[in-house]
Parts: structure tokens; C-alpha cells; sequence
């Protein structure tokens, strides 16, 4: 359920920024600045309600620390700040900068999804947690 829900919205994620992308590439930086809102909320949203649902419930089972959790809140902070420097390259229309950064972006999130999809999510379907009443939890923020 929780697994089923989270891949998908990495999936929606994924179609918001192939046409910033493109757009980007055309040097369309006034369609590029209108796709970019809607791709960063999705993301924002995306990574909120991992940090502030998902990953605590997991740490209630398999601890916070330095683990897993840890890792994955590391990475959304890098992730976010390569969003925000992609923002105000746009913004530059820097196609240079934008398309570089949009590059390592999509490198980082494939990776960093990869793991969650076969790591994360599998586990919190395995664990005892109420997978209904997360997933409402989820939805709310
Ligand atoms: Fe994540
Ligand atoms: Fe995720």
C-alpha cells in the first residue's frame, strides 16, 4: 500500500521534470520558470511527508541514529538544494548551469528513489505499522 503509493508519486515527480527539462533545452526559460513551481512542490511535498510521516514511524521500529532514515533525510537536503540552484538558474536563464544541475539532479533522485523502492518501502510493509492510517497521515501534509 504505503510501497504502491510513494513509487507512484516518485513516478508522478519524474513526468513533472521531463518537460522542464525539455523546456530548458528549447532555452524557453518563461515555460521553463511555469514548470518548474508545480515539479518543486511535488518534490517538497514528496520529501515532507517521508521526513515527517514515513521515516519517523520506521525510526519508532528501527531507530533513528545514523541509520537508513538518516541517510535518506541527508540526501533530500541535497537534493533540495540542487532544486533551489536549478530555480534561480532558470531564473538567470543559465541554460548551461540549468541543464547541468537538472543532470545531476536526476542522477541523485534515481538513486536515492532506487533505494527507497527496494529498501525503505519493502520495510514498511514488512514492519507492524498501520499501513492505512500512515498513508492517510501522508496524504494530509
Ligand atoms: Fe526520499
Ligand atoms: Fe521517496
Amino acid at each position: 500500500m504505503i510501497q504502491e503509493f510513494m513509487t507512484q508519486d516518485h513516478r508522478e515527480c519524474d513526468n513533472l521534470y521531463a518537460p522542464l527539462e525539455q523546456a530548458i533545452n528549447a532555452e524557453d526559460f518563461e515555460k521553463a520558470l511555469e514548470l518548474f513551481v508545480p515539479f518543486r512542490d511535488a518534490m517538497l511535498r514528496h520529501f515532507a511527508m517521508e521526513e515527517e510521516v514515513l521515516f519517523p514511524k520506521l525510526e519508532e521500529f528501527i531507530g533513528g541514529g545514523e541509520g537508513p532514515t538518516y541517510v535518506m533525510r541527508m540526501e533530500h537536503d541535497q537534493i533540495r538544494s540542487i532544486i533551489n540552484q536549478l530555480g534561480e538558474a532558470i531564473e538567470a536563464k543559465n541554460c548551461d548551469k540549468a541543464l547541468g544541475l537538472g543532470e545531476t539532479f536526476m542522477i541523485m533522485t534515481q538513486q536515492h528513489n532506487m533505494k527507497e523502492e527496494q529498501v525503505l518501502y519493502p520495510m514498511s510493509e514488512r514492519l507492524p505499522i498501520d499501513q492505512e492510517e500512515t498513508l492517510k497521515k501522508m496524504k494530509e501534509v
